[in-house]
């Protein structure tokens, strides 16, 4: 059980909820220009609360599986920004990957960094893991940034590694180790 934590600027890091379609949908909309160059390219079905009912619905399954930690960032009326970890594999690899955005109205206010320090907390108090990993665009300084404060260390560039708006990119890959 992951309790709802209260960030800065009335916002809460909680837990992914079936009910958040609707307002996820609608943020997707609003910040569709906004992510556009960090994201995959978007069918235009994705812009609608259908996709992300199954898509909520995909994710509160790797929930239950152990697979995932789908989490948002929330204020009473939208989404305001999304934290995942992903992939999560146990055995000899303990590890998970990475993955996050904000809204355009709220960057730049230390939210996403408060966001990530948590689910570092949440891998490792919580899941267990041993690592994170995560990956940016070579130009995404922003991002670069949360993850060099929240401890994350470079430790080396994938060719072509993502297809992100359209094309197969190089990125930075940074990782994490939760334990002595
Ligand atoms: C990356 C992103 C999540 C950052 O969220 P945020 O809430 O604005 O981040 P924070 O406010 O916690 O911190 C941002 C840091 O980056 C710095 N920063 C922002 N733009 C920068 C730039 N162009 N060059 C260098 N640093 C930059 C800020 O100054 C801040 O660092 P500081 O606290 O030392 O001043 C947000 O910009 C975003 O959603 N971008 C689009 C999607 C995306 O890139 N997702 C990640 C894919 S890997």
């Amino acid at each position: 059980m992951i309790e709802p934590i209260q960030l800065s600027h009335g916002v809460v890091f909680r837990v992914l909820r079936r009910d958040d379609a609707e307002r996820l949908a609608a943020t997707y909309i609003k910040n569709r220009t906004h992510l556009a160059p960090w994201d995959p390219e978007r069918p235009d079905d994705f812009f609608t609360t259908a996709w992300h009912e199954g898509e909520t619905a995909q994710q509160l399954a790797a929930l239950s599986s152990g697979a995932a930690v789908p989490m948002v960032l929330a204020t009473p009326t939208a989404i305001v920004g999304r934290v995942t970890l992903s992939g999560i594999t146990h055995g000899a690899f303990e590890s998970a990957s990475l993955g996050y955005w904000i809204d355009a109205d709220v960057t730049g206010l230390g939210l996403m960094s408060a966001a990530v320090t948590r689910i570092v907390e949440i891998a490792r108090a919580g899941v267990g893991l041993h690592r994170l990993q995560a990956g940016t665009l070579l130009h995404n300084y922003a991002s670069q940034r949360v993850l060099q404060k929240a401890g994350f260390d470079y430790f080396g560039t994938a060719p072509r590694y993502l297809r992100i708006a359209g094309e197969w990119q190089d990125h930075k890959l940074f990782q994490k180790i939760l334990h002595d």
